[in-house]
C-alpha cells in the first residue's frame, strides 16, 4: 500500500493506493465511532463490486446501506440528491454515518456533494473506480452536480476523509474510459512533470496492454502531484490549481458542442490541450518540437487531437466565454512553455 496526505490542516486526509475493498471495513472501524454506511454507486458497479466492499465492511461490524444512482452524466442531477436525501432520512443516517462514494467522477460528484450537504456534512470516502476518478476526481475536494443551463453549475468544496484506491478495479474498466483518464494523465506530465512525461512516452506500450505495475506508479504519481496543487490551492483562488484546466476550456467548449454525445470527457481535453499547444507555439511561447511532443503522446494513446472541421475555432472561442473559468469578460486559457511547465493567459 502506498499513502500520499493531501496536507489542509486539520481537513487533511491520506489517499491510499493498493489497497483492497474488502479491507476498507477493517480501516474505517479502527478510526471512526459510528456504526452506519451509505454506499452511493449506480447499479453496474454494484453488481461488480458491492459484494466485495460489503464483506468486509460487515466483517467489521458496519450497519450497511446501499443506494444507486442511474448510470450516467444525465443523473448527475440535484434530482438524484434529493432521492439521496430521501434515502438517507428513511434509514435514519445521522451527521456522523459514513458516505461511500463508489463509483467514477459522477458518483463521486453527486455523492460528494450529498455528503457535503445532508445535515450540514457528513464524513465521506471516495472509493474510485474509474482511472479518471482515481487520478483526478476523487482527490481534492470539488463535488457537486450539472444543471440544465451547463456542467458542474453547483457544488461545493468539501474535502473526503479519505480517498481509497484499489487498482484491480480497473480490470473491469472499458477501454474507452481508461483511454478517457489517461487524457488527465498526460495533462499532468505536461503541466508540472517533465520525467513523467517522458515515462509516459517510454510505457506507451504497457499503458495499452493495461499492465497493473504501470498503473500503480501512474496513479501514484498523479494523485502526488493533485494533492500538492490541491494542498496550496484548495480553492483556485491562486492561480495554482488553475493549472489543472489546461486543455479543459477549450474542452468543454467541445463537450458543449458535441451535445456531451460525440466526444467523451478525456477526448474532449485531448483536443483541447492539443489546440493550446498549438496556439502557444503560434504565439511564439511554446515551440514546435514541444508541441509535436504533445500530440505524438495524444495520438499514440490512442485520444484524438483534432475536433475536425465541424467545430470552428471562432464558434469555441465563443463557447468559451460562457465558460465558468472566465473572469471580467476575458478567457483565461492555460499554456504549455515547455513540457512540464504551463502559464495561464488573459484572451479578449
Ligand atoms: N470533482 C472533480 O474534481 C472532477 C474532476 C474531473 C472530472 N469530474 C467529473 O467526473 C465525471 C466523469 O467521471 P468518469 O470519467 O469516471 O465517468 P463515470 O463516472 O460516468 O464512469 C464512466 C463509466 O464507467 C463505468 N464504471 C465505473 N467504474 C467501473 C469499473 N471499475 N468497471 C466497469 N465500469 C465502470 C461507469 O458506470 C460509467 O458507465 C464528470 O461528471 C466530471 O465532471 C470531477
Ligand atoms: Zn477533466
Amino acid at each position: 500500500m502506498r499513502k500520499i496526505i493531501v496536507k489542509l490542516s486539520e481537513r487533511s486526509y491520506p489517499v491510499i493506493m493498493g489497497a483492497r475493498l474488502e479491507n476498507l471495513g477493517a480501516y474505517l472501524k479502527k478510526r471512526f465511532v459510528s456504526k452506519k454506511i451509505f454506499i452511493i454507486t449506480n447499479p453496474g458497479i454494484k453488481r461488480l463490486y458491492f459484494g466485495r466492499l460489503s464483506v468486509g465492511l460487515r466483517k467489521a461490524g458496519f450497519d450497511v446501506s446501499i443506494v444507486t444512482i442511474a448510470d450516467g452524466e444525465r443523473f448527475k442531477t440535484l434530482r438524484s440528491v434529493n432521492n439521496l436525501y430521501k434515502q438517507a432520512i428513511k434509514i435514519k443516517l445521522d451527521r456522523r454515518s459514513i458516505v461511500i462514494a463508489l463509483g467514477g467522477g459522477v458518483i463521486g460528484d453527486v455523492a460528494g456533494f450529498f455528503a457535503a450537504t445532508y445535515m450540514r456534512g457528513l464524513p465521506l470516502v471516495q472509493v474510485p473506480t474509474t482511472l479518471l476518478a482515481m487520478v483526478d476526481s476523487s482527490v481534492g475536494g470539488k463535488t457537486g452536480v450539472d444543471l440544465p443551463e451547463g456542467k458542474n453549475l453547483v457544488g461545493s468544496f468539501y474535502q473526503p476523509k479519505l480517498v481509497w484506491i484499489d487498482l484491480s478495479t480497473l480490470k473491469t474498466l472499458p477501454t474507452r474510459q481508461i483511454r478517457n483518464g489517461m487524457s488527465e494523465v498526460i495533462k499532468y506530465g505536461i503541466i508540472k512533470d517533465k520525467a513523467f512525461f517522458s515515462f509516459l512516452e517510454k510505457n506507451v506500450g504497457l499503458i495499452k496492454k493495461l499492465d497493473p505495475g504501470i498503473f500503480e506508479k501512474i496513479v501514484f504519481n498523479c494523485c502526488k502531484i493533485k494533492a500538492d496543487v490541491v494542498s496550496k490551492d484548495e480553492r483556485e483562488e491562486k492561480g495554482l490549481r488553475e493549472m489543472l484546466n489546461f486543455g479543459h476550456t477549450f474542452g468543454h467548449a467541445i463537450e458543449v458542442l458535441g451535445g456531451y454525445q460525440k466526444y467523451s470527457h478525456g477526448e474532449a481535453v485531448s483536443i483541447g490541450m492539443n489546440m493550446a499547444s498549438e496556439l502557444s507555439a503560434k504565439r511564439g511561447l511554446l515551440s514546435a518540437a514541444g508541441m509535436k511532443q504533445i500530440k505524438n503522446l495524444i495520438q499514440k494513446i490512442g485520444l484524438p487531437i483534432t475536433s475536425a472541421k465541424e467545430i470552428k475555432f471562432k464558434k469555441i472561442l465563443d463557447m468559451m466565454k460562457r465558460d465558468k473559468k472566465v473572469r471580467d469578460g476575458k478567457i483565461r486559457i492555460v499554456l504549455p512553455i515547455k513540457i512540464g511547465k504551463v502559464i495561464v493567459k488573459e484572451m479578449t
